[in-house]
Formats: C-alpha cells, structure tokens, sequence
C-alpha cells in the first residue's frame, strides 16, 4: 500500500489538463475525437499521441496575430520532425527552420519548396553548407567569422551567391533554463553586435555572399515578453545602422521560443505578443521571421505510458512505467515539468505523492518527482502531457529500447505517422565481425 497523501488535501491536488482538443469525455481522455485508450490497445505503449487541429489552430493564431505587418513563419522542426507534422504547417503556409543536413533532407521530402527553408546551426559542416547552396534555400544564418569565410569560399567554389543571415546574439537574458537560454554572451550562439556591424561593413570582402537578413533566437520556453522587445530593440539599432552603411536587409528574423503553459502557469498570449512587438517591427522596412516551434506542437501531443508496478523505497513512493528518459529526455536533463495524468478518471482514488520513474538503468530516469498525483494500478494508462514538442526528437535507444510509434489525430481518424521500430531496427546495418 503506497504512502498516501492527507485526505484534506485532497481537492487542492487533483487537476486535469485539458485544451480544446485533449481532455475527457465520460471521465477517458480523448484525443480530439479520439478514445487515447483505443489508441494504446492497438498500438502498445509508450506511445506519442497528437492533434493535428491543435497544430493547425496554433499555426492560424500566431499567423492572425501578425496578419498586418510583413512577416513569414517558418517552423522550426527541431521541437517536431516527423514528415507528417512538418507537412501539416507547410500545407499551411509555413516555410522551415532546419538545423542539420538530416532536418533538411526531412523537410525536403515533405515537399515544401527550398526558398521556404531557412538552414540553421551554430556549427554547420562543409557538407551541410554545401547541401544549403545546392538546394538554394532561403538563406544560410551564420554564426561565426570563420563560417562566413567558408561560406564565402564553398559559394565560390560553386559559382554561386550565398545568401546570408548573421544570427546575432543580443546579450539579453531570456530567464530560461540555463541549457536553453541562447542569447546571453556567455552562450555559444552567434556573434555580437559590434562583430556582426563591422562584417555587414566588409561585405566587400565576401564576394560570393549576399547578406539578406540579421537574425536572433534568445531561448526557448520564455515566459515574458520584456526579453524579446529588450533584443528586438537591440537588433534593430543594428539593422539601421546596417542600413545607414547602405546595406538594405529583406529579412528580420526573431527566432523562436515563445513559451507555452506545461503546468497551468500564465503565459503571454501571442496576441499580447504582437501587441508589444508590431509598433517595434513597424519601423523596420522588410519581412519579419518567426521561427516557433514549441508554440506550434508542445500542447498538441501525448505520451501514453503504461504503470508496471508500484512500490515504496525507504520514505518514498514510486511509480514505475513502461516510458523512460529514452523515450522522453525533458525531466532528466532540463528537470522540465510534464503534467501526468490518468486515461481513465476514478473518483475514488486516492492521492499520493510519488516519483513517475522509467525502466532505465539510471536515477536520473524520471518523468515525474515528488509529483502529486491520483493512485494508479499495475495495468493502468497514464498520459504525459505536453509532450507534442522536444519529445520524439529527442528520443534514443539507450537500453536498447525501442522507440515506440507516433498517430496523428485528425477530428474522428487518425493515421499512424511512425510505427514502432523493430528489433530490427535496433541492430540495423551493424556486424559482428
Ligand atoms: C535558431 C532556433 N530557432 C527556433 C527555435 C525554436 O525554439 P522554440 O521551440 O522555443 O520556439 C530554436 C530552438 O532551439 C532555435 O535554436
């Protein structure tokens, strides 16, 4: 018998969440219109779940609220690459943020046209940046004198004009988790302002690059608004003093990192988000760029996990699932919150305090600690919540677990987008030699 909490606590604990595509409905969780337990029979768990309306309805929020001014989306696929979710925004407009030769080749077979596709990295190989001009994306953001060097060299050696974007790194602190704060001077993105000035200013140097854009990504996962103006502000004095040395940029581009809600905390809407940045923006002449990622997927998607057993050691209760930090790495390495919640409500239950803990042979694999939460049996579904962004992607095969599939949700269907891997996948192309 678990350790359980005060029954007058009781009420103050219990909470659900819910949006408008994944709550209850007769006390089971739904996928919009969906049965999440249905779902887990046929297909085992852990197992990703998610809603394309809420995607959709995401992508046309941040769009209307933007509507009047000159601005482009591009999605920024790390937070979710499966095909099928990329394919969703670009069916919508959207151009892509990819930060690798494998996101490019991703969002290429999606089909979205390359001069919607923006290639990212602080650290781009030869190859990645040869792949770039190759496919004419949009444009290539540097991060480093060297980088546009070699930028400068590749184009050349190709008989082609880069286009370039310098990200920016704006020294302004995003209160963020340390490990996704990006735009402080301690960090390793990008360069500052005075270097980023003096480039613009030699541009002459770079024959075969032609600057388009200045570009910033602060963190991820921000919850107040003053650090996007305070870097807005800062970048914007730069890109007139770009423009006063003649240089006239098409692009403005803010990166991503607007934050959601993952424990019912208040956040900003993106309304109250163009609010404060349009009059800022209005004064630039050129397209503005947005790159959200987790904005657009992370309260879309699900992990349905199975309880294995319960147990106590020493004082503490645990809950032990079949998911664990290979299939979702956010708790272990950002100590991130995930709701976790019953697929099946029973009023009945009592509350304990336990840590939600996966197979995986380290005590930092966890999804869960000291977690409030309703009393489940052996058997019995739990859904992670919030786990439509930085989920999937960030899956492995530590332990030589298999990743589990990923369904798409659309109104009363729903497609498998990723089976789960066999144990053939596990030992793909590997000899015993
Ligand atoms: C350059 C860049 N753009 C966009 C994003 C997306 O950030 P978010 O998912 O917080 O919107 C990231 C995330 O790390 C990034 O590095």
């Amino acid at each position: 018998m678990l350790k359980q909490v005060q029954h007058d606590q009781k009420k103050k604990i219990m909470h659900y969440f819910e949006n408008e595509h994944i709550g209850y409905k007769n006390n089971q969780l739904y996928v919009e219109e969906i049965n999440v337990n249905e779902l887990a029979k046929e297909f085992e768990t852990p197992l990703y779940i998610y809603s394309k309306n809420h995607f959709i309805n995401q992508y046309k929020e941040f769009e209307n609220a933007f509507k009047n001014i000159n601005h482009k989306i591009f999605y920024a696929m790390k937070a979710n690459f499966n095909l099928s979710v990329i394919s969703t925004f670009v069916k919508l407009g959207s151009g892509v943020d990819a930060n690798s030769e494998g996101e490019l080749y991703r969002a290429l077979k999606t089909g979205v046209d390359p001069s919607k596709v923006i290639l990212t990295s602080v650290g781009k190989t030869k190859n990645e940046i040869k792949l770039g001009l190759e496919k004419n994306v949009l444009m290539i953001k540097a991060e480093s004198e060297e980088e546009i060097e070699l930028i400068n060299k590749i184009a050349g050696g190709m008989n082609k004009t880069a286009r370039v974007a310098i990200r920016v790194n704006p020294d302004v602190d995003a209160k963020t988790h340390p490990y996704i704060s990006t735009g402080l001077s301690s960090n390793k993105f990008g360069v500052d302002s005075k270097t980023a000035l003096s480039i613009y200013k030699r541009r002459k140097d770079f024959p075969h690059i032609q600057f388009t854009g200045i570009d910033m990504h602060i963190g991820s996962q921000i919850t107040s608004i003053d650090p996007f103006v305070e870097a807005v502000q800062k970048l914007s004095e730069l890109y007139f003093e770009i423009e006063k040395d003649g240089l006239k940029l098409k692009h403005f581009d803010v990166g991503g990192g607007m934050g959601v809600s993952y424990n019912s905390e208040k956040i900003f809407s993106i309304n109250e988000f163009a609010e404060r940045t349009i009059p800022l923006f209005k004064n630039l002449d050129c397209e503005i760029i947005f790159e959200p990622g987790r904005f657009l997927t992370a309260n879309g998607g699900i992990l349905v996990t199975e309880v294995l057993y319960n147990k106590i050691n020493g004082n503490k209760n645990f809950i032990v699932v079949d998911a664990a930090m290979n299939d979702l790495l956010r708790p272990s390495i950002y100590h991130a919150y995930h709701h976790i919640q019953p697929i099946q409500k029973f009023d009945d239950r009592n509350e304990i305090v336990a840590d939600v803990v996966g197979p995986i042979c380290e005590s930092g694999d966890y999804l869960a600690r000291d977690r409030e939460i309703s009393e489940s049996k052996s058997g019995e579904l739990l859904a992670v919540m919030s786990a439509g962004a930085y989920g999937m992607v960030m899956t492995s095969n530590y332990n030589a677990r298999r990743r589990g599939a990923e369904i798409l949700v659309d109104g009363n269907k729903y497609h498998v987008i990723r089976s789960r891997e066999t144990f053939d996948h596990l030992i793909w192309d590997e000899k015993i030699v």
